[in-house]
Parts: structure tokens; C-alpha cells; sequence
């Protein structure tokens, strides 16, 4: 078997008290393409929001690419530092429900600034990187524009193309079409369907489109209560899940 390129061991996660995971196992395959889905509330964008580096846990291990997000010496164990933590970043893209694009730059700038500023590469190399992006993602002719210029659908695939510039081996996606107008998903899962068919990227997906996740995902995880309640092929979950509270929770969504 190859070795995981993620691997959450026994992580804990608490707000306060309130414990959103509790010994959390879960493993990533490389290009993997994983969909997350339960009810509200159950940690599916914590585990997200984690591998991100957005959020600290309390408990446990986590390693990306054989980076920790954790370092140790004689006096204990501790959160990474800043400059480890951008460093694991620079492996990872996000891709919001809102989008999050920054309003005040072209969608060309958009795009380039994170190359540029993060990973040094020259702003020709970059524009031409990201003129490459916005074809695959259908907006070649909205480099120009800003953010505010353009529809949902379109400002998400920008945010998909600004987070693909940095060469992310592994992608999160966080009900990445909840905020979009019905007729407006449709291109947005068209963009992400496509990049499943990239077989190096790995990707993590948190949706609750039932028909899209059975499509793209190798693997699909129920969450329930901050820990992964059943687990397996989307045929197998969606069409027989064992478990009384999957199938509580598909019948309430499909
Ligand atoms: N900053 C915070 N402070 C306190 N509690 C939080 C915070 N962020 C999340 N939580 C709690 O952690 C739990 C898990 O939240 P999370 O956002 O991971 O759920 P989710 O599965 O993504 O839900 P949804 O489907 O609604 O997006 C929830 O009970 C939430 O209230
Ligand atoms: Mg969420």
C-alpha cells in the first residue's frame, strides 16, 4: 500500500468543552478524491479547516506529506511554528462556499498574487500560469474584470483557479456551490468534475450534492458527531449503508 499522504491520528479537537473530535482517525490516499458528508455540525469543515492549518487541535498527530503539524523537544509537544505551517499551506488550496475572493484585485491579480508574493515564481510566468487556469476554468475573457463584476458561479471558478495556481497537491473544498442560484452549480461542479480527473491532485469535498459526490468521490465518509460513522465506496454507501443513522441521514437528503 502506498503511504498516506494525510493521516490524522487520534486527533482531539475542543471549543471550551465542547469536544468537536474526539480521537479522530482518518487517512488520505494520494490522489485520492474523498467526499465528506453528515449532518450540520458534525466536524466536517473542521477537518477542513485543520489540514488548512486554520485551526489548532489539542490532541494527537496530523501529518501532510510526511509534514507534522506538530513539533516536539524536551519540554513537550507544541503547534508547529508559523513559518512550518506556511510551508505545509503551500501544499494545500481551500475553496470556500463564499468564495472569499479579494475584491479589490482583477481576477488576473487575484490569481497571481499568491505565486507571486509566496512562491517567488515571476510575474510573467505566473500571468501566463494563470491565463492558463482561467481557460480551463471557462473565463478566459474575465481576467480584466474584478470580483464584484461577476456572477457567483463565475467568481467561484475563479477561486478555483486562484487556489490551483499554487500547485496544491491536495484540495478542500467547502460546500464549495451552497451559496450559488440553482442554474448556477452546474458549472462550478462541471469545473470540479474535471479536476477529479486529474489523478495527481487529491482532493477532500465537503457537499451536499448527493448525485455529484456518488460521481467523483472514490470514497465517501458519513460524519456524525465529530467521528466518520461508516465509510466506503459511493455505491456501497449510497445505495446499501449499514448504518442506521447513514441511512437516517440519506433519507432526510436525497
Ligand atoms: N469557532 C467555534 N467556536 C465554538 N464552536 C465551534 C466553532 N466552530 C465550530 N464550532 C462547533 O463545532 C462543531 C462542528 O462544526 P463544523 O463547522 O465542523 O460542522 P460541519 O459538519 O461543517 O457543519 P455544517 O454542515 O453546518 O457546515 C459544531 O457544533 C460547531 O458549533
Ligand atoms: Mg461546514
Amino acid at each position: 500500500m502506498t503511504e498516506p499522504l494525510i493521516r490524522f491520528d487520534d486527533v482531539t479537537k475542543r471549543y471550551g468543552d465542547f469536544t468537536v473530535l474526539d480521537d479522530f482517525c482518518f487517512e488520505v490516499a494520494p490522489g485520492e478524491k474523498v467526499t465528506l458528508i453528515g449532518p450540520s455540525g458534525s466536524g466536517k469543515s473542521t477537518v477542513l479547516r485543520i489540514l488548512m492549518t486554520l485551526e489548532p487541535f489539542q490532541e494527537g498527530t496530523l501529518q501532510l506529506a510526511g509534514m507534522s503539524y506538530h513539533q516536539e523537544n524536551g519540554r513537550g509537544r507544541f503547534r508547529a511554528s508559523e513559518a512550518h505551517l506556511r510551508q505545509i499551506r503551500t501544499h494545500v488550496g481551500m475553496v470556500f462556499q463564499s468564495f472569499n475572493l479579494f475584491p479589490h484585485m482583477t481576477v488576473l491579480r487575484n490569481i497571481v498574487e499568491a505565486p507571486t508574493r509566496v512562491l517567488g515564481l515571476g510575474r510573467a510566468e505566473a500571468e501566463a500560469r494563470a491565463i492558463e487556469l482561467l481557460r480551463m476554468v471557462g473565463l478566459s475573457e474575465k481576467k480584466d474584470q474584478y470580483p464584484s463584476q461577476l456572477s457567483g458561479g463565475q467568481q467561484q471558478r475563479v477561486a478555483i483557479a486562484r487556489a490551483l495556481a499554487m500547485r496544491p497537491r491536495v484540495l478542500l473544498f467547502d460546500e464549495p456551490t451552497s451559496a450559488l442560484d440553482p442554474q448556477l452549480v452546474g458549472e462550478v461542479l462541471g469545473v470540479i468534475r474535471d479536476l477529479a480527473h486529474e489523478h495527481d491532485l487529491t482532493m477532500l469535498l465537503v457537499t451536499h450534492e448527493m448525485r455529484f459526490a456518488r460521481e467523483v468521490s472514490d470514497r465517501v465518509c458519513f460524519f456524525d458527531k465529530g467521528r466518520i460513522c461508516e465509510e466506503g465506496k459511493p455505491e456501497q454507501i449510497f445505495s446499501t449503508p449499514r448504518e442506521d443513522r447513514t441511512k437516517e441521514f440519506l433519507r432526510s437528503v436525497l
